[in-house]
Formats: C-alpha cells, structure tokens, sequence
C-alpha cells in the first residue's frame, strides 16, 4: 500500500493487545493472574472492558496462557461487551515480550494505531486511553502514560546472596524520573519493527522503539492504572471499585 492510500492518522483504527499469559506468581498460589476475581469478575474482563470503553478502539486482541485460550475465549463470550468492539483470542508465549509479538502477528491489516495494555492494570480510566491514542494520532511513533514518583529512587549493585546488604551506586534526580503505565500506544509499523529488532529482554513495549532510536513521548498517567501484582493490590483494586460503584449512585 502506499503512503497515499494510507488513512490519515487522524482516522486511522485503533486495536489493542493485551497480553494475560503470565502466571502471577507474585499474587500467590491459585489461577492465572488475568483470571483472578475483582469483584466477582475476572481481572481480564476488567481490563478488556477499559479498552472497550474507548470509542476509538475497535479490536481488542487477547493473548491468553498457552493452554488456555478456549478457556478465555468463553469467558469473553459469557460478559457482556461493547458491540461497536470485535474481540480475537490467541494463545501466548514464554515471556511477555513473546506473548505481545504473537498478538501483533493476529491483527488483521486494517488497523493503524497499536496500544499494548497489561491484563494487569484492569482500571485504568478511559479517558488515559482516549490521551494515549490522541497523542498517537498526532504523530508520536510511541506514547507512554506515566506518574511523577513517591519515592526516592536509588540504583545498587544487586547482592549475589540473597538478603545481603546491597550497595547504593547512584540516586537518580527524582524530579526527572516517570512511573510507566499502560496501554502504552504505537504507530503499527514502528511497534513491529522494535519487535522484530530487539531481541533483549525489555519489560515494556516503549523501550523497544527507544532503542530503534526514535523518542517515546509521555502522557500524564492515573493512580487507579496501578498494576496489580501484589495480595494487597487486590484489596486496593476493591476499593476502587466500590469507590466507582458508589460515585456511579449505584
Ligand atoms: O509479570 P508482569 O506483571 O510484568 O506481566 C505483565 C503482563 O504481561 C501481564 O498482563 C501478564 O499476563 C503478561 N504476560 C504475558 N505472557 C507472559 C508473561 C506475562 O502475556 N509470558
């Protein structure tokens, strides 16, 4: 196709990736972390219907644990989902990185705009979404959604014995340090070529296209796209929820 042909990124289609194939370790022992409950509905679900609730997404693509994409594939059928949104499963691969290349190689060619959303960060606000493809649109190769930090930051050299005391080597200024988020958001062309590129281990898609060389711009990220990883993240995800549900006047 040429250049020509192409839609104009400003009515280019958006489709999201979301890879839910990790084990969650970290949570605990039980099922796979996207499958876990907020709420009585799978995490997965959640983030599924983040996405869906931008009117600019229009397929979302799915990445489930290896074995287990029947498994999601119902559990998407048996919720209710917006139906301007078509939805794909596949399975996915041994690391993250692996996992978001396999949906990428599903999306079918009509979609110009590529956000890659963490199953993990199931309340991330629409309107975070609607900033990332705005910014997309308006012609950054790569946008990342990101908070100021808490916490002073410091860089050591890791223990070789676990539970050693480690030494500090450097304190980053943290006024110029950002917490990323996602979904993270790409033009097609350039998310594909970072992944056929980088083969190193990267754990977010925007590092890939940093090292093609091209700038990767932030946009203000929100407290409630936390990532759950931890028990108590889930206690916290509830509470949002509920804060949600009664705001809602529910
Ligand atoms: O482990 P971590 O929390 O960094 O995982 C981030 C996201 O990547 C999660 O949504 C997880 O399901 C996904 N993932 C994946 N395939 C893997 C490992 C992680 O889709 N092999």
């Amino acid at each position: 196709m040429s250049d020509d042909s192409r839609p104009s990124r400003s009515e280019a289609r958006t489709a999201v990736v979301i890879p839910a194939a990790g084990k969650g370790v970290r949570l605990g022992p039980g099922a796979p972390k996207a499958l876990r409950a907020l709420n009585g509905t799978p995490m997965l679900i959640h983030a599924v219907r983040a996405m869906a609730a931008s009117r600019a997404v229009s397929l979302v693509v799915v990445v489930a644990p290896p074995d287990g994409a029947p498994e999601v594939k119902s559990l998407l059928d048996a919720h209710a989902l917006p139906e301007r949104t078509d939805f794909l499963v596949v399975p996915g691969g041994e690391t993250r990185q692996e996992s978001v290349k396999l949906g990428l190689d599903a999306l079918p060619p009509d979609h110009d705009i590529v956000l890659v959303h963490d199953a993990a960060r199931p309340l991330v606000p629409v309107d975070t979404v609607d900033a990332v493809i705005e910014a997309v649109r308006g012609g950054a190769p790569a946008v990342v959604p990101a908070l100021p930090l808490a916490d002073t930051v410091k860089e050591v050299e890791p223990a070789r014995t676990s539970g050693d005391p480690e030494p500090v080597v450097a304190t980053p200024s943290r006024a110029r340090l950002r917490a990323v988020q996602t979904p993270q958001g790409f033009d097609r062309a350039t998310l594909i070529r970072a992944h056929e590129t980088v083969t190193d281990d990267v754990t977010d898609d925007a590092s890939m296209v940093e090292q093609l060389g091209l700038t990767v711009v932030v946009v203000p990220g929100h407290e409630e796209a936390f990532k759950v990883t931890r028990p108590l993240d889930l206690v916290l995800a509830e509470a949002v929820l509920a804060r949600r549900r009664l705001n809602d006047g529910f």
